[in-house]
């Protein structure tokens, strides 16, 4: 897979200030991020410490929110590792295909929202580290 790193970006959405409080929002059919979303889940109640994710997608991408709270999302495409820190709700980090990728460093109260290209399929997910970088050879 000729994916690499520097296939990942941070995404900017719309952000509609208001005194009243801010609204922002993403549409479907690539009218924001680079995929059509089939699926949606949230990431919650993450205890101090912990780390999420240890794993790449054979063909899922994504797109990662920070709802609230801060995190940081460590890629790794076989070659490289960068870091990105999510901490406001405007913006976002699309993650392609066959990038290794773990969420770390949660703040308390935070709720990650990650938006997919596909729906959930077990077999999609390369949990093994030199599973992974052997693909990425392929
Ligand atoms: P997993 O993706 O391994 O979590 P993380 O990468 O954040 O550590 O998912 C954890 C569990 O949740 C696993 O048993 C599969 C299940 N799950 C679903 O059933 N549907 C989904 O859309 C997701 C993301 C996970």
């Amino acid at each position: 897979m000729k994916t690499s790193l520097a296939d990942a970006h941070i995404i900017n959405l719309p952000k509609i200030s208001d005194p009243r409080g801010n609204l922002t929002f993403i549409e479907g059919n690539g009218r924001h991020i680079p995929f059509d979303i089939k699926r949606a889940y949230w990431i919650y109640d993450v205890p101090g410490g912990e780390k999420r994710g240890g794993h790449a997608y054979r063909t899922n991408e994504e797109f990662i929110i920070a709802l609230s709270g801060s995190f940081d999302v460590v890629l790794d495409d076989g070659s490289q590792r960068q870091t990105f820190s999510l901490n406001r709700s405007y913006f976002g980090l699309y993650v392609p295909s066959m990038v290794w990728r773990q969420l770390e460093n949660f703040s308390t109260n935070g709720v990650t929202l990650i938006l997919a290209s596909t729906q959930y399929a077990p077999e999609d997910y390369i949990r093994d580290y030199d599973d992974f970088v052997k693909g990425k050879a392929e």
